[in-house]
């Protein structure tokens, strides 16, 4: 028997689907260096991913992206997979190092025909192309000049955001600057566990103030460059945070790493200014003088929806700082990404975990869209990512059943409907991702695609979750949690 609604139903009765607008966007995600191999074709110089991952110990494996999914070449194909599925939109990043190689002068045009042939043939079969600028693989020589602790990368930033947009402004409507740019400050520059694998707490401070500048400035580059109907955005990956108990340490080690995780974006970039109690926590480390007049307001650009990025919620406790907990699922590191929270534990949040260690809670989706409700009435949402990976593998039948997948896509799409129920405006869903890929420092171990690739030979192969996923984007009907439509 199922309890729904109060109502004790028959377990025959499938639930009702759950039915999504008719505007809802669904689509698929990927990152450039995750997915395009042809790491030295065509004028592309090497990012500060290809100087990591070919750096011995830093990736699992020893893997790289120099081949990946061999998207580069095989980028019809993976356009054709999306079609066939009934996907509306395809989230992807331009390479950085492809576009403007070395990250500075002028645009190399056989990198921009990559992406006018991609996107030409993503609006030939009806997928709205997102272009995300920067999905971590800063050029290289950006970094040997000081890379996001430095001002001027800022500015590199904001230059390389106009060239992209003149090229392809005529194709991509729907723009979005930094993803997750907490990681590319506090994993890249003071956990070390992505790259360039700097472990300097003051250092990754100063890159995320700088990536907040060069957000800034990017959109009124995209704006000034873009037909005025484009959309401009943003993708955080704003952390769930919540206190182990309800004791006053516990509140105050989730308010410390909501500050360090979330509103040190949020708040300069939303609110044009840093929350006082992060300048208080990390007052210890810095002044903030990286911060010069004129900044915020530069920072605080009208953003046309926020992008949220989400997979587990984060739990935590103060107080002793305890050690034989759960790390706090990004890596393992002697270093903290946490500059100023030393005495916050992390938790392994219930239930059940994926394959990387995550705990599977779509209730952190919905009290997360619920709040930035709250915080933000005025600015739509999109989810730019959500799902999770798992040891698929491929039957001798030749097809790869993961149910679940199934299972947590089917929970956090009845989240985001809930969510939606609440108030909150969600315009759109990106389910990460489309393929399997290099999972940065895990290698190709981890596999998160709704579609398999057999790494030797490049074969894609669509798996049960693609097919479920192509149905509900199709319908916008959402079946319940047990029907099988694999
Ligand atoms: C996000 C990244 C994305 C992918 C997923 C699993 O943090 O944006 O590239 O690695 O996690």
């Amino acid at each position: 028997m199922v309890i729904a609604a109060g109502h004790v139903v028959p377990q025959a009765e499938a639930p009702a689907a759950l039915t999504f607008p008719p505007s809802f966007i669904w689509g698929t995600a990927t990152a450039a260096y995750q997915i395009e191999g042809a790491a030295a074709l065509d004028g592309r110089t090497p990012s500060i991913w290809d100087t990591y991952s070919r750096t011995p110990g830093r990736v699992r494996n020893g893997d790289t992206g120099d081949v990946a999914t061999d998207h580069y070449h095989r980028w019809r194909e993976d356009v054709a997979i999306m079609a066939d599925l009934g996907v509306g939109a395809y989230r992807f990043s331009l390479a950085w190092p492809r576009i403007q190689p070395t990250g500075r002068g002028p645009s190399v045009q056989k990198g921009l025909d990559f992406y006018r042939r991609l996107t030409d043939e993503l609006l030939d079969k009806n997928i709205q192309p997102v272009a995300t600028l920067y999905h971590w693989d800063l050029p290289q020589e950006l970094e040997d000049a000081g890379g996001w602790p430095e001002r001027a990368t800022a500015e590199r930033f904001a230059e390389y955001a106009g060239l992209a947009a003149e090229a392809l402004g005529d194709r991509v409507r729907t723009w979005i600057t930094l993803n997750e740019p907490w990681c590319s400050a506090f994993l890249g520059y003071a956990s070390g566990v992505h790259a360039p694998g700097r472990t300097d707490p003051v250092a990754a401070l100063r890159a995320a103030h700088h990536l907040n500048l060069g957000h800034g400035k990017a959109v009124q580059a995209l704006r000034a460059n873009l037909p005025a109907d484009a959309q401009v955005s943003v993708t955080l990956n704003i952390h769930h945070v919540r206190p182990r108990s309800g004791a006053e340490e516990d509140a105050d080690a989730a308010s410390r790493i909501d500050a360090l995780a979330n509103r040190v974006f949020t708040g300069p970039m939303l609110q044009g200014a840093y929350p006082e109690d992060l300048l208080r926590d990390t007052a210890s480390l810095t002044d903030w003088s990286f911060v010069k007049d004129g900044d915020l307001r530069e920072i605080a650009q009208p953003l046309d929806f926020l992008g949220v990025n989400y997979y587990t919620p984060t739990l935590v406790s103060g107080g002793a700082a305890e050690t034989s907990h759960g790390s706090d699922g990004h890596g393992n590191s002697a270093h903290s990404p946490w500059p100023g929270a030393d005495g916050v534990s992390f938790h392994l949040p219930p239930g059940s975990t994926t394959a990387m260690g995550w705990a599977v809670d779509p209730t952190g989706l919905y009290d997360l869209l619920v709040r930035l409700k709250d915080d933000f009435p005025q600015l739509p949402l999109v989810i730019t990512e959500n799902g999770a990976a798992f040891d698929d593998y491929v039957n001798p039948e030749g097809e790869v059943n993961d149910p679940d997948r199934i299972a947590y896509l089917q929970g956090h799409l009845a989240a985001v409907h809930r969510a939606i129920q609440a108030g909150a405006d969600v315009r759109g869903y990106f389910l990460w991702s489309l393929l399997d890929n290099f999972e940065w420092g895990y290698g190709y171990s981890k596999r998160f695609g709704a579609v398999y690739v057999d790494y030797p030979t490049g074969k894609r192969i669509p798996k049960a979750s693609a097919r479920w996923y192509g149905g509900v984007a199709r319908t916008g009907l959402l079946p319940g949690p047990d029907s099988d439509q694999g």
